[in-house]
């Protein structure tokens, strides 16, 4: 099975490439190769590669950065994955497109299933719902949009690799405890989207994240306990529990976006594995290659 893989150079498609099954042709695109917001070039590349699969890992990221860049945020958020869309549907192949739990406003309580209510409160979560609903209009039946949340990896900038190195610098932080969600290891999301080519069948809007929940603070904490036990850090500093309106961004997040994952689960008829196990995981993986960013 010939599998387009896009955003190659990000943290989820670093991944993809590092779990890629036996069997499966991959290609691999980086921004560089592929820009997905120039519709004539992702038409040309796709009806050149023809591929039977393309996963979608690029995505303009900068939560921030989109509240002062909107129109970029769309175009690489939601026109891009129309553009691959369509590519898709002229050659026949399925598409697999990653999207977030910023599409939702943070208002719930319990965690969010596929069917609730969206209501993004930023310009990069209104973004990455339009990339869902233009994939969903023009392949219905032969996409599948993968919400997941709080993503990191060895690679790249992520929650985890800023905590290290603020961890290493500072002599205290300050970490937000009333933001709740998931944290997901890119490397057990990655397997989750190859596992998801063997159900060609399924369509449509899936949760995945690690499994149980905290808050960024709480989350701080383990990444703290559990680098120091590795010896990924030398010595311990304190963290403070602090409410976001004392850590003030340009987009307001969530408060609560811890994603249902029943459906999924229940589709790859296994379980998701804890944050905990998975934050070991990624800081284990990261312990053996030291010096890949
Ligand atoms: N990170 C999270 O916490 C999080 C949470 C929920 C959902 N997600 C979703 O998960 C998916 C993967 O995210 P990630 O964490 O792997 O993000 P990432 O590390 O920022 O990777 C995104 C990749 O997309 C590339 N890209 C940006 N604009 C592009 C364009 N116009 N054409 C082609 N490639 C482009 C980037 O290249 P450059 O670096 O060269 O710009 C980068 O390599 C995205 O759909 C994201 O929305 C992420």
């Amino acid at each position: 099975m010939k599998t387009l893989i896009l955003g190659a150079g990000g943290q989820l498609g670093r991944e993809l490439q590092l779990s890629c099954p036996a069997g499966i042709d991959m290609v691999a695109a980086t921004r560089g190769e592929l820009d997905i917001s120039r519709q004539e070039a992702v038409l040309a590349y796709v009806a050149d590669c023809q591929p039977d699969v393309i996963i979608n890992a690029a995505a303009y990221t900068a939560v921030d950065g989109a509240e002062s860049k909107p129109d970029l945020a769309l175009e690489i958020n939601a026109e891009g994955p129309g553009y691959l869309a369509l590519a898709a549907a002229r050659c026949g192949a399925r598409l697999l497109h990653v999207s977030t739990d910023f599409v939702f406003d943070g208002s719930a309580t319990e965690p969010y299933d596929p069917r609730s209510e969206t209501r993004p409160l930023g310009a990069y979560g209104h973004s990455k719902l339009a990339g869902e609903c233009r994939v969903r209009e023009i392949l219905p039946t032969q996409s599948l949009v993968l919400r997941t949340a709080w993503v990191y990896s060895r690679f790249g900038q992520n929650f985890v690799n800023t905590m290290l190195r603020l961890m290493a610098e500072r002599d205290r932080l300050r970490v937000v405890d009333d933001q709740v969600g998931a944290p997901t290891w890119a490397a057990g999301l990655a397997k989750v989207l190859w596992s998801l080519l063997e159900h060609p069948e399924a369509s449509g809007i899936y949760h995945w994240t690690d499994a149980g929940r905290c808050s960024w603070y709480a989350f701080a904490c383990e990444i703290q306990a559990r680098a120091l036990a590795l010896g990924l850090l030398d010595s311990e500093i304190p963290i403070e529990p602090i409410p976001t309106s004392e850590y003030p961004t340009p987009a307001e997040r969530p408060a609560f976006s811890v994603l249902d994952l029943g459906a999924t689960e229940a589709l790859l008829g296994r379980q998701s594995t804890s944050w905990q196990d998975q934050l070991q995981a990624m800081l284990e993986d990261l312990k053996a290659h030291p010096d890949e960013e």
